[in-house]
């Protein structure tokens, strides 16, 4: 039997990168799977892939996490087509458009990470909980940053919602352990991804901030997509059964 036959499990930013990753790992897994992505044709995409790679059940929800209503409705659809929901990866985000220093940085762009990654994020928690509640257990992970640890220069509003999440991940954790309920969170540092390759720091033609970036590792290489998937996999698995609070590194040793 496959470690999530029988699971319904919902992914958010499921169209790219980490998102992508972990929904083709379910699948591959046998998980019933869920893909949402702002991006509907993107989340279309990952679910042609997963058709072609396992014949578990799994549909595609236009999701914009900002939204509330939207939140409300995906998760609402998904009980509706599934009957329940066992685990949520929580992947979507955003990096913003720019550098800047925090007395510099422009207000537009604050309000947009903080709507998407922490709002957004409060949001997935707030419905994912109340289903899980009512079907007596589930597993969160949340796809927080090492910049939910650590300062990131130059992008204030990205390490103030990464923190943020830190804080929602460990509040949840306490208030459902004894729910049945495990809420975690990834903590990655540099991962091949469209968001740091085409992204704010375009690290596919900047290759001053290329060479940063795989430097910052004790491995000296980025991480893939798929070596963060293997981690949310493992904390929605019973292999972590004991863990909940948790922030898990995937960090090539950074910050050892
Ligand atoms: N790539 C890295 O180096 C890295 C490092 C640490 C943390 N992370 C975090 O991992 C997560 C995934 O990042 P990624 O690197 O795969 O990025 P990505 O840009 O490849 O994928 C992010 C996905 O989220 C979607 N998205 C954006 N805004 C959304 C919204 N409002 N509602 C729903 N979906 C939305 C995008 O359409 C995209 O498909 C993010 O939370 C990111 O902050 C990434």
């Amino acid at each position: 039997m496959k470690r999530f036959e029988n699971k319904v499990c919902f992914v958010t930013g499921a169209g790219s990168g980490i998102g992508k990753a972990t929904a083709l790992a379910f699948a591959k897994e046998g998980a019933q799977v869920v893909v949402t992505d702002i991006n509907g044709e993107a989340a279309g995409q990952t679910l042609n892939e997963i058709k072609q790679i396992s014949n578990t059940r799994a549909i595609a929800i236009t999701l914009d996490i900002s939204q509330r209503e939207q939140v409300e409705n995906a998760i609402q659809n998904t009980v509706n087509a599934f009957g329940r929901l066992d685990c949520a990866a929580n992947c979507a985000g955003v990096a913003g458009p720019l550098s800047a220093k925090t007395h510099e940085y422009p207000e537009e762009f604050w309000h947009q990470q903080i709507a998407v990654n922490l709002t957004g994020n409060w949001f997935l928690l707030k419905y994912q909980l109340e289903q899980m509640l009512k079907n007596g257990g589930g597993n969160i992970v949340m796809l927080s940053s090492a910049a939910g640890l650590i300062g990131q220069p130059e992008n204030s509003p990205y390490a103030v919602s990464k923190h943020g999440i830190e804080g929602m991940m460990k509040t949840a954790a306490i208030e459902y352990a004894t729910h049945n309920i495990r809420v975690n969170s990834v903590c990655p540092t540099a991962i091949e991804t469209p968001m740091i390759m085409h992204g704010r720091r375009n690290l596919a033609v900047n290759k001053e901030a290329r060479n940063e970036a795989i430097n910052f590792q004790r491995m000296k290489r980025m991480g893939k997509p798929d070596e963060v998937a293997d981690v949310v996999l493992w904390l929605c698995s019973d292999e972590s059964s004991f863990i909940t609070g948790s922030s898990i590194k995937a960090d090539g040793g950074a910050l050892a």
